[in-house]
């Protein structure tokens, strides 16, 4: 063990009596903004300020006690989004505005006024689009779409915005004239830590003084709200009255409690709202600190909406309400209106991007351990998983690979010849991966330390020197990622000719990316602590983790010359992470209890755009019993990052440790994963094409259903196949609701048929977890595994295609040549579509654009659900040739089954059924 790993168990042991974490009352801003009470709103619009240029309507509002003036912008965007922006009218000087998370400035349309009266004014961008209306006094924001309101802004009065004062001292002698009153009011004002707060033996200085700011909004109708992750929390979020609101802010918390909402490793400020039929989501652009509090009531309805309100009230009706606090910056908040839910998913991506299309290796099988010995351990592991016949793309070196946790370099001493593992990996179509955390150990003779001091390239301490803290490699320096000179940089150390015996098959982890600083406040960075532009930490503290992994995927492709797609996972990430790689949930612990809150957290981190998402498989700390092992790797294998990972002092556990039983059901799970890649990769590229999340909850496939709302222990990956993990020791069942009214539903192992809607035990054994296919879908997947992804390229393909009632269904399946860049530069890809509809199946091309040629093919179609035996199967080939050929039918399963099929994946063709 690390002398600075033992201190930071050290640390993090004491942290039980001592709280290393704050809780919300250590919070100031949090004191400061909850002194504010509802329902007593300061602010009033001044509407004779409304001005309409270009597509921005703005105005003034002002805060009748402190006459502070701040400015309102509301924009229309394409596509039933509001933004809505507050900042002072005239700051001291500006406020920090998060750049680089947007893909592009979002495009606009310009408002008219449809209504006015001399307390309101409502605002849309045409007959179709949201309706805005503005009331002045006090001032309130009434969203509404397709004549429903959708949401309030302001109407609980919770607007706050600090505004930007000069010190205290350098107030003139008339303003500091210190009365004893004025003693007092400077104590209350310390403890609301106006200018210096306080945690444990950390004192925080403010550069700028308070600069909080707040709003509240009232989502109509809704009481089911999901989203805001990163916290070991429900998928469903709770109403916080009473207790600690959500936080939203990065942070390595080691040994991190199951059922908290303490803010860990990431974040994305996005909250989505469902009721039947419609969702609505928030998406609160600010990479502050920032506190989220949620309350939910029942409110008569108002019965119209508009200036002419009716005041007569109708039935009650939920609501939730949504407070947002942050630390600095300024209120930018885009409203997504749907309706839909997958409207609300296209909406947030065309803000800040879809999911990258991984690499196919990256789907497969990932092996990691902190740390593999030596190079001698890494190549017996990799056999290891031929001896044991288990497929494998990927294996991993944590931070002992390096010389004494210097990123960039190698233990030479247990790694003689990291070139010679990468070409031995390479032969075997394997990739490797290598950590590279943000810390850069103090050393004038480690040349990352020095170029990038000699550049001044690290984040700077409030005097202006190099911060130094510490980390694994002992005394560190933080790369200044917010920089792009430093992240141009930063890329360039991924490229051959600088990072040593680096090859085509090395990929990269960045982990400690909140950032981590042993022995900081709260295991971070100060909060005053500065970056390029003289921007304090506090003010862009979970952005830091989202510009590590951009400049690291940048490196990668550049090295490449943009012609290979990059692989990063990242442990901190932000909104538009999805853009960048992969993340996991971090340090998790080898207990059932982890095994079951991955699923809600992937679910959160799912809809909130990062599709590429996994928890480590086993838990990270301890040892799990065999079975949990195993029931882990179940559940790895059909969520969509699958990483098995262990501590330094966990026992190990590559999967052939816990004897030959286990061995054979985890091998069985990965090669099932194996024969899915296609599958996994075409739900990928939806992702990343239509921004439909890889792994669903029920409700975003059946959106009606009232009782999916609150389901957290199943969930659907794609649209087709519904996985409930089993997450309790010794399970004989588990309780599976099976979703939409007439909908039919497979056993995939069995193709036992179940007829839904209905909620039914099922009972389990240690052989696998539940699967179903839905009926009216068709699966694309392998018919035989290989040693990795690489080898089964050619392999051919197999469709299961499962009926719905009315004897349909239809899939797609996407492929390419699985690691390049040339889907996109020249549209090498195939996107292909199966249908089967009156006794057809057919194959036709979903996308024309599409030119990859492949000599791939389908060789097996298994059609399950299929009442009776047809009396010929006959296939119609592209080139007009029909052939009558042999199948089987089961009328025990009625599943039919053709074999031997030489049907192009590329061709159109079709198969009658007669
Ligand atoms: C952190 C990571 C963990 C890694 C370890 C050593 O704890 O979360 O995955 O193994 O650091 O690098």
């Amino acid at each position: 063990m690390e002398p600075e790993h033992e201190a930071q168990v050290e640390e993090c042991s004491a942290t039980e009596e001592t709280a290393q974490y704050k809780t919300c009352n250590d919070i100031a801003f949090y004191r400061r903004q909850k002194l504010l009470k509802s329902g007593n709103c300061l602010f009033h619009a001044r509407l004779d300020t409304l001005s309409l240029s270009g597509n921005e309507a703005k105005f003034q509002i002002f805060n009748a006690d402190t006459k502070v003036f701040l400015l309102v912008e509301v924009y229309s965007i394409v596509g039933n989004v509001v933004r809505i922006k507050i900042n002072e009218l005239a700051p001291l000087k500006p406020r920090y505005e998060v750049p680089d998370v947007l893909v592009k400035e979002p495009l606009t349309q310009r408002l008219i006024v449809l209504e006015k009266d001399e307390n309101s004014i409502t605002l849309s961008p045409g007959e179709n689009g949201p309706q805005i209306l503005i009331t002045a006094k006090p001032f309130q924001l009434d969203i509404s779409l397709q004549q429903e309101l959708v949401l309030s802004v302001n109407s609980l009065g919770l607007l706050y915005f600090e505004h930007l004062q000069p010190k205290p001292e350098q107030k003139t002698s008339a303003e500091t004239n210190e009365s004893s009153a004025a003693k007092s009011e400077k104590e209350a004002d310390n403890d609301l830590g106006l200018w210096e707060e306080k945690f444990n033996a950390f004192c925080d200085t403010k550069l700028s003084g308070p600069t909080s700011v707040g709003l509240d909004f009232s989502l109509h109708g809704y009481e089911h709200v999901y989203g805001i992750p990163q916290h070991a929390e429900t998928f469903q979020l709770k109403p916080t009255e009473d207790e600690e609101p959500y936080r939203l802010f990065n942070l390595d918390v080691f040994g991190h409690k199951l059922h908290s909402p303490l803010g860990i490793y990431g974040s994305v400020p996005l909250i989505l709202a469902h009721k039947p039929k419609k969702t609505a989501g928030i998406f609160w652009l600010n990479a502050s600190e920032t506190l989220v509090d949620i309350s939910q009531r029942a409110v008569a309805k108002p019965l119209t909406i508009g200036i002419h309100q009716d005041v007569k009230k109708v039935r009650p009706e939920p609501q939730t309400d949504v407070r947002w606090m942050s630390e600095s910056g300024i209120i930018d908040a885009f409203l997504l209106l749907g309706p839909s839910t997958y409207d609300i998913f296209k909406q947030y991506a065309q803000l800040t991007g879809t999911q990258a299309l991984p690499s196919l290796f990256s789907l497969g099988y990932h092996q990691c351990r902190y740390s593999y010995d030596d190079q001698a351990d890494v190549e017996q592991v990799d056999a290891g998983f031929d001896e044991h016949d288990i497929p494998y793309d990927t294996i991993w070196l944590d931070i002992d690979h390096t010389r004494g946790n210097r990123y960039f370099t190698w233990d030479k001493t247990k790694f003689p010849n990291p070139k010679r593992l990468q070409q031995r990996l390479k032969s075997k179509k394997r990739k490797l991966v290598v950590i590279s955390d943000p810390h850069v150990k103090v050393d004038e003779k480690y040349y990352i330390y020095s170029q990038a001091k000699a550049r001044d390239f690290f984040v700077k301490d409030s005097t202006g020197e190099d911060f130094i803290g510490l980390c694994w490699p002992g005394e560190s320096c933080y790369l200044d990622v917010t920089n792009p000179l430093a992240r141009d940089w930063y890329a360039d150390q991924y490229s051959f000719k600088r990072y040593e015996c680096s090859s085509d098959v090395l990929y990269l982890w960045n982990d400690m990316n909140e950032p981590s600083v042993f022995k900081g406040p709260e295991q971070s960075l100060p909060r005053n602590v500065l970056h390029h532009g003289g921007w304090e930490n506090r003010d862009l503290h979970n952005l830091y983790g989202f510009y590590q992994q951009m400049a690291t995927a940048d490196g990668l492709s550049r090295r490449s010359a943009e012609k290979e797609r990059p692989f990063v996972l990242t442990r901190s990430f932000f909104a538009g992470s999805q853009r960048y790689g992969a993340m996991w949930t971090g340090d998790n612990m080898a207990e059932w209890g982890f095994l079951k809150i991955s699923i809600p957290m992937l679910l959160s981190i799912s809809i909130s755009g990062i599709s590429f998402c996994g928890a480590d498989v086993g838990g990270f700390f301890g040892d799990p019993e065999p079975e949990l092992l195993v029931r882990w790797y179940q559940a790895g294998a059909y969520q969509p990052f699958f990483r098995g990972h262990s501590h330094t002092e966990s026992k190990r556990r590559e999967p052939w440790l816990l004897g030959e039983e286990n061995t054979k059901l985890i091998r069985n799970v990965i090669q099932e994963r194996y024969l899915l890649l296609p599958y996994w990769y075409t739900i990928f590229y939806e992702a990343h094409v239509t921004a439909k999340p890889v792994m669903r909850p029920l409700w975003v496939e059946f959106p009606e259903d009232v009782d999916t709302f609150g389901v957290e222990d199943e969930y659907l990956v794609g649209n087709a196949l519904l996985v409930h993990p089993v997450t309790d020791a010794e399970a004989t069942a588990v309780t599976i609701l099976f979703p939409g009214s007439g909908e039919v539903w497979y056993d995939v192992k069995t193709f036992q048929r179940l007829q839904a809607r209905q909620t039914m035990t099922v009972s389990v054994t240690m052989e696998n977890i539940p699967v179903f296919q839905r009926g009216g879908t068709v699966i694309p997947k392998k018919t035989k595994v290989g040693k990795s992804s690489g080898w089964m390229s050619e392999v051919p393909y197999a469709l299961q295609v499962a009926l719905d009632s009315k004897n349909s269904a239809t899939g797609e399946l996407f492929l390419d040549d699985g690691h390049s860049f040339a889907y996109q530069a020249s549209n090498q890809f195939l996107y292909r579509k199966f249908h089967f509809h009156n006794g057809v199946l057919s194959s036709s091309c979903a996308d024309d654009r599409g030119k990859y040629k492949t000599k791939c093919v389908v060789e097996m179609v298994l059609i399950v659900g299929m009442k009776a035996s047809p009396s010929s199967v006959m296939v119609c080939y592209s080139d007009g040739t029909e052939k009558v050929i042999p199948f089987k039918y089961d009328a025990k399963t009625c599943v039919l089954t053709l074999e031997n099929l030489v049907l192009n994946v590329g061709n159109d063709w079709k198969v009658k059924f007669s």
